[in-house]
């Protein structure tokens, strides 16, 4: 089966062909074209300007994608959660797909295609269930107990800021570019984590993430401390971060005891994440699924492996009736 998977909730429009095979998902062909460069110079995403770009380039881009390519079975697109002015390009664009070659269309949520992105491997990688997942990323902080494909209750979220929000607002504090998540962490790589104790909010207790005290506490010490080092600083954040995060996974696996824990979303890139969730996990009985590198951001493979898996189900969203919806839950409880 070949699924055409179509993503555009924020600043990437991409467009992937995947083909679902008995070893694997096989990614055929992909684009993704990125608006960061624009946005970098006003310090964020300005959804105006994004809708306008995603309109520009998304036939381009699934012109690339599917040329000499055949048909796709089926059309997998985003249609929540993110900014209204990207995901109606995307739906309207499935949506016309779904038409034109007369495929059915399935609608995905986002957050659902973060976590599919760990079986886009080389090696055929599947997820069990229960699974927990930990997805972390420009606007979401979520920990999500998975049931089954496509299947999922909430645990907690951040009450606040997302952990990749965080990163980038403290990353513009000390200076830099939008996003600053991954150069926090570049610059934290030979820093020392002990340096300065920020605080851990919401540690002690339960699934529930707050990041707001922290980034304020990270302003408040810099206006203190006009001198400092800066890799210390950013060694001392970003652990901050990391161990909370950590803390409630390893939580939630000692409750729930899954067969797979997950990490995914933009931050899911952060060595430091990685490393520290590997090494408590490698005490359990779980098994640690993380996405390659180039799949922790955005993009439209992970949306095709999550359309996959409703498309087998005849999960299917008649091109006439989808609608593209910022704020959809990826879970079905009311844990809020
Ligand atoms: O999932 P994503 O590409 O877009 C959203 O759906 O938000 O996530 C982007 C986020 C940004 O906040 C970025 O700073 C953060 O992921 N990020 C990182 C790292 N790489 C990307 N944060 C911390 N460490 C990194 N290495
Ligand atoms: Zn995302």
């Amino acid at each position: 089966m070949h699924i055409l998977g179509i993503e555009s909730s924020c600043d990437d429009t991409s467009v992937a062909l995947v083909e679902a095979t008995e070893n694997g998902f096989v990614v055929v062909s992909e684009k993704t074209s990125s608006q960061i460069e624009v946005h970098k110079k006003y310090g964020g995403v300005i959804p105006e300007i994004a809708g306008r770009m995603h309109a520009e380039n998304i036939i381009p881009v699934v012109e690339e994608v599917m040329k000499n390519q055949n048909k796709p079975d089926v059309v997998a697109v985003t249609s929540g959660p993110g900014l209204i002015t990207g995901l109606l390009v995307g739906v309207e664009t499935g949506k016309t797909l779904s038409n034109l070659w007369n495929i059915p269309l399935v609608s995905v949520n986002h957050i659902d295609g973060h976590i599919h992105s760990v079986e886009l491997k080389a090696e055929k990688t599947t997820i069990e269930f229960p699974a927990i997942c930990l997805v972390v990323s420009g606007g979401h902080t979520e920990l999500l107990l998975m049931t089954n494909h496509n299947k999922f209750e909430l645990l907690g979220k951040t009450r606040d800021d997302a952990s990749g929000e965080t990163f980038d607002k403290v990353a513009k504090l000390i200076g830099f570019e939008y996003p600053g998540g991954a150069k926090i962490s570049k610059e934290a790589e030979n820093g020392n984590p002990k340096a300065i104790d920020f605080p851990r909010p919401m540690i002690q207790t339960g699934y529930e993430f707050s990041f707001a005290g922290l980034k304020t506490s990270a302003l408040y010490w810099l206006r203190d401390n006009p001198k400092f080092n800066k890799q210390d600083f950013c060694a001392s954040f970003e652990t901050a971060i990391v161990d909370v995060l950590t803390t409630k996974t390893i939580r939630s696996i000692k409750e729930f005891n899954p067969k797979t824990v997950i990490l995914a979303g933009g931050v899911s890139a952060n060595k430091k994440l990685r490393e520290t969730l590997g090494q408590t996990i490698n005490k359990t009985n779980a098994k640690l699924l993380i996405p390659e590198m180039k799949y922790t951001m955005d993009n439209a493979a992970m949306i095709a492996v999550a359309g996959y898996y409703k498309t087998i189900k005849n999960n299917y969203t008649d091109w006439k009736t989808i609608e593209a919806d910022p704020n959809w839950k990826v879970y079905t409880n009311n844990n809020e």
